[in-house]
This record gives C-alpha cells, sequence and structure tokens, in this order.
C-alpha cells in the first residue's frame, strides 16, 4: 500500500477537561491547549486528538453530546478552536476530533423533537419500541450497566442506549442519520480538521430484530454485546458515514474498535475498501485480570500483538496504545508502581512504540504516572464510577471493597489534571478542579521530569526521536523473537537497508537475554533505559527488571 501521512505519525489523545485551565474555574480548557502547543511538539507528537468538545449536558464527559457543531462554554469558542487549528498547522501538527455518531445527548434537538410524538419526522432517527409484558422490549443490558431501555412518559414507548439513559442511540438504518451526522463531519472539516476519532463505531448496527439474549429470567447478566458488537451489517453503517462525510479526502479516521477481531481487521482498514485507517482493538484489555498485583502475562500480549501483525502485514495498519480514558494507567497495570515505576514505564513504551503502526499516547503517560490515590468513593466523577458506587451500596458490598476496586480499575484514573509543576494543584488550574486525587508521585510532572535527563519523559522524547529517524522501524518488516520467553518482549524490525532489535524484560526480576546470531555491543545500542556501561560486543546478558534496549544488528 502506498505510505499515508499518518503511518509515520505519533498521536496524541488529549482530554481537554483535564489537561490546562486558563480561566480558573477547574476545567481544562481551548486556550489552556493553546499554551502548551510546543510541549507536544518537543515531544514528538504529529496529531492531536481532542476528546468531545462539543455542547453537552456532562452526564459522559461530552460522549453526551447535544450539539455537533457547538463548542461548549466551558471549553471556550469557535474563535479559540479556530486558533488552536491554525497553532497547529502552523507547527506542521494536525487535528483530529472525536466524532460520536452512535448516540446524542438527550437534550439534543433531534431527541427532543423524536421523543414528542409518535409520528414526528425525527421519531425514526432514534429506536423507539413498544414494551413487552410490562417491562422493556428486550432483555439487553447495556454497557454501562442496567437495562438498555428506558421508558418514555411522552409516548409510553422505550428507547434504547447502549450507554447510560441519558445517551439514545441513534438509528443508522435511518438514511437521514448518516447524512445528518456526516454534514457535522464536514463542517468541521471546512474548519480544518485532519480527521476524526469515531466513538463506539463498531454499535452503530443492532441485530436485526433486536433478538434477546439467552436469559428466559430477565435482564441479561452481561452487556449485550453479541447483539450489538460488530453485528452483520455494521460496515454498511460505516459505508453510509464514510459516503456521506469523508469520501475523497486524506484524513486519518480512527474507530474505536471494540469487538473487531484480527481476522474482521482488513475489511474495516484495507485501503481497497475506502473506510477507516485505523482501528484501535480492544484485544489487550483482556490482559488485565483486575487484580493489581498479579503480574502481565507477557506470553499472552505477544501472541496477541503477533494476532494483528500478522492480520494487517501489507493490508493495512495498526493502532499501537498502552492507555487511554477508560483504562487505569498502565504502570499500575502492567508495570510495578512500587519498585519500578520508571522503568516499567519506559520498558512498555519501547516494546509497544517500535512496533509497525501508529502510536497514540495518551495524556499523562509520557510522564510515566501510575494510578493516582483516590482515598474516598464521593472522589470519583465517572457516570460508570457513580452507578458502580450506587449499586454496590444497594446491595450492602463493603465500602472498602468498592474502593478497592475503582482504585485499580475506575477510568478517573487516568482522568486527574495533568501535573505541569509542583504548584497548587499542579500547576493545572488556579481554582479547584473538577476532579482530583493525590498524584502517586509528586516528582512526576512536566517541569521536573523536563529538567532530568533520566526522566520518563525525557525517554519517551528519545524514543518517538528515534522512531522517526530510523526508516526501519516505521516501514521495517515485523518478526517476532523468544515468543514463549515469559519476561522478555522482543523482535526485530527489518528492511533491506537494515535491521534493528527491540528487547524489553517486562518483568519485575532479572533475566539473561541469548542473542544467537552474532554478538551485540555497546556501539550498536540506539536506545537503554538505564545506563550501559561500555564493553565488547557479548553474545548473551543480563536485563534488569524493566529494562529495555534497541540495538542496531547485521
Ligand atoms: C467510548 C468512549 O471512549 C467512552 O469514554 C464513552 O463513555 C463511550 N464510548 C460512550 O460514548
Amino acid at each position: 500500500m502506498d505510505a499515508k501521512w499518518w503511518q509515520s505519525a505519533v498521536v496524541y489523545q488529549l482530554y481537554p477537561r483535564s489537561f490546562q485551565d486558563s480561566d480558573g474555574d477547574g476545567v481544562g480548557d481551548l486556550p489552556g491547549i493553546l499554551r502548551r502547543l510546543d510541549y507536544l511538539q518537543d515531544l514528538g507528537v504529529e496529531v492531536v486528538w481532542l476528546c468531545p468538545i462539543f455542547a453537552s449536558p456532562g452526564v459522559d464527559n461530552g460522549y453526551d453530546v447535544a450539539d455537533y457543531c457547538a463548542i461548549d462554554p466551558v471549553f471556550g469558542t469557535l474563535a479559540d478552536f479556530d486558533r488552536l487549528v491554525a497553532g497547529l498547522h502552523a507547527r506542521g501538527m494536525r487535528l483530529i476530533l472525536d466524532l460520536v455518531p452512535n448516540h446524542t445527548s438527550d437534550q439534543h434537538p433531534w431527541f427532543q423533537a423524536s421523543r414528542a410524538s409518535r409520528d414526528n419526522p425525527k421519531r425514526d432517527w432514534y429506536v423507539w419500541r413498544d414494551g413487552h409484558d410490562g417491562g422493556p422490549p428486550n432483555n439487553w443490558a447495556s454497557i454501562f450497566g442496567g437495562p438498555a431501555w428506558t421508558r418514555d412518559a411522552a409516548t409510553g414507548q422505550y428507547y434504547l442506549h447502549l450507554f447510560t439513559p441519558q445517551q439514545p442511540d441513534l438509528n443508522w438504518d435511518h438514511p437521514a442519520v448518516a447524512e445528518a451526522v456526516g454534514e457535522a463531519a464536514r463542517w468541521w472539516l471546512a474548519r480544518g480538521v485532519d480527521g476524526f476519532r469515531i466513538d463506539a463505531i463498531t454499535c452503530l448496527k443492532k441485530a436485526a430484530g433486536l433478538p434477546d439474549m439467552p436469559n428466559p429470567e430477565g435482564l441479561a447478566a452481561v452487556p449485550a454485546y453479541p447483539r450489538f458488537l460488530n453485528a452483520p451489517g455494521v460496515l454498511g453503517a460505516v459505508d453510509r458515514l464514510c459516503q456521506a462525510a469523508f469520501a475523497g479526502r486524506d484524513l486519518l479516521l480512527v474507530g474505536e474498535g471494540n469487538g473487531i477481531s484480527p481476522r474482521q481487521s482488513e475489511a474495516w482498514v484495507g485501503p481497497r475498501h475506502h473506510r477507516l485507517s485505523l482501528v484501535m482493538h480492544f484485544e489487550h484489555w483482556h490482559l488485565d485480570t483486575g487484580d493489581p498485583a498479579a503480574p502481565l502475562n507477557v506470553v499472552a500480549l505477544k501472541r496477541s500483538v503477533g494476532r494483528w501483525q500478522r492480520a494487517l502485514a501489507g493490508r493495512g495498519w495498526n493502532a499501537l496504545y498502552l492507555e487511554n480514558t477508560e483504562l487505569a494507567r498502565v504502570v499500575s497495570r502492567w508495570g510495578d508502581p512500587q519498585r519500578f515505576p520508571r522503568e516499567s514505564a519506559a520498558a512498555l513504551a519501547t516494546a509497544m512504540y517500535l512496533l509497525p503502526g501508529t502510536p497514540f499516547l495518551y495524556q499523562g503517560q509520557e510522564l510515566g504516572l501510575a494510578n493516582p490515590r483516590f482515598r474516598r468513593l464521593d472522589e470519583f466523577r465517572d457516570v460508570v464510577a457513580r452507578r458502580r458506587i450506587d449499586e454496590g451500596r444497594a446491595r450492602g458490598e463493603s465500602e472498602e471493597a468498592i474502593l478497592a476496586e475503582l482504585q485499580a480499575s475506575g477510568r478517573d484514573n487516568a482522568r486527574t489534571p495533568m501535573p505541569w509543576d509542583d504548584g497548587p494543584w499542579g500547576g493545572f488550574s488556579e481554582g479547584q478542579p473538577w476532579l482530583w486525587a493525590a498524584p502517586a508521585d509528586p516528582g512526576a510532572n512536566v517541569a521536573a521530569e523536563e529538567a532530568d535527563p533520566d526522566s520518563v519523559l525525557n525517554y519517551y522524547r528519545r524514543l518517538l526521536a528515534l522512531r522517526s529517524r530510523e526508516p526501519a522501524l516505521t516501514m521495517g518488516a515485523y518478526r517476532p523473537r523468544l515468543g514463549r520467553h515469559r519476561q522478555l518482549f522482543a523482535y526485530t524490525r527489518e528492511t533491506p537497508a537494515g535491521r534493528i532489535l527491540v528487547i524489553a524484560n517486562l518483568s519485575g526480576t532479572a533475566t539473561r537475554y541469548r542473542h544467537g546470531d552474532g554478538r551485540l555491543g555497546r556501539d550498536d545500542l540506539l536506545l537503554a533505559t538505564r545506563p550501559v556501561p561500555p564493553h565488547p560486543p557479548v553474545g548473551t546478558f543480563t536485563l534488569a527488571p524493566f529494562e529495555a534496549r534497541v540495538y542496531r544488528v547485521a
């Protein structure tokens, strides 16, 4: 396939609410982001992905959109937005927005019209059904818990919502929906954006006839994923969106790929289909056991990476990520935040971001942040956490057990304000932030890490610079090594012009590496997470806990 600009780019997922506040209201905003563009550029970022900034009641922090073509006043104005686009483009950087086509807010005028009466022209823009036996139309549980249906008193029918009741699902079987969402996307493209991350895109099609899940007793015990995740026909809906909004343009389009398997991936991102550029699959989420003390299953991670690399080699392109707004911090999930916080942050980054694919960093990850210290249940803000707390209390679960679960896996772990310095509120805001928990390591902030050559931040800068400097690390073929080794993640990247070896110990104990393919000298070392003293070429050496090295090999 012909190389595309986004194949060699590094994307930074930015959570505007928590990045930088400029007006002291405790919520990050667009003028705040504008102040930090040099920081992003120095890091090596080429594309900024802004999580939703659109007008929203904020039930799901902006993933409940009330107006696709307006900036929520909490983030600033359209003029601020235009300045942001101009500021990024002036630096040779690009911007993608978060498009949310699966659902709107219940406050969106489309839904207000739809719910008004059964014969409103927008009635079928959403999914309305009569109840069944005095209850909802079927037994689907929503992704965020509870029934996926809510009865609306105005007409006595139920509407479908795969997320919260305040996020009614649009009906993608109705042709006007693709046209209307597409029009909104085109409106932003005309303002200069370079693409979109597309939320919940695998949910656009629901199983024909909306059949029950296999649980005659009542509400399905788990979200009704088999009925709405990557269901037959979903690619038709994607095609309608692409036709309405993206046809013939050179954009970065990133689908949230929950439920897509490696085997299916080519249909989503293969260039011949003219659909998306990339999908972010969820396969490696399953490596999290929920037990923060359990070590990473390195073999399972390598298998997953291998499946995706094989599926897309020469047929598409991978998205590489360790963190996002949905997951706890990777150092806390897969690393060792107590004994090796910096080392594990750097080793995981080395293993992941030198693979073939487009790297995605989530804000704060480049500082090696571990989960912050939430101490009380009332500190959590996320709608999913609040629901978990209410349900747990209603069931009589202990507060400690709920707290321990949310400390390990709550979405707010990754949503606390970006720590810029060691001033009040970490330099994020002059006012009380909308969400706060004490940082795991007060020394992990931008100012301190910029001044420390051995910081995670400076390691990320070297890692991304190496990636952009070495063609083998972008376009080189991927050859996995040591597939069954329980500690080492190793591979080479190869072009006819050269070969690069990546070896990362992703465990908390030292291990020997045997090269078995010539000898490796200090002069061949391109990057290392720890100082490596000068040494003559050797065939075997020890890697310390969470140590990673990158060598040029013959
Ligand atoms: C996925 C987003 O990443 C998440 O934050 C959001 O809550 C859901 N989609 C619903 O839009």
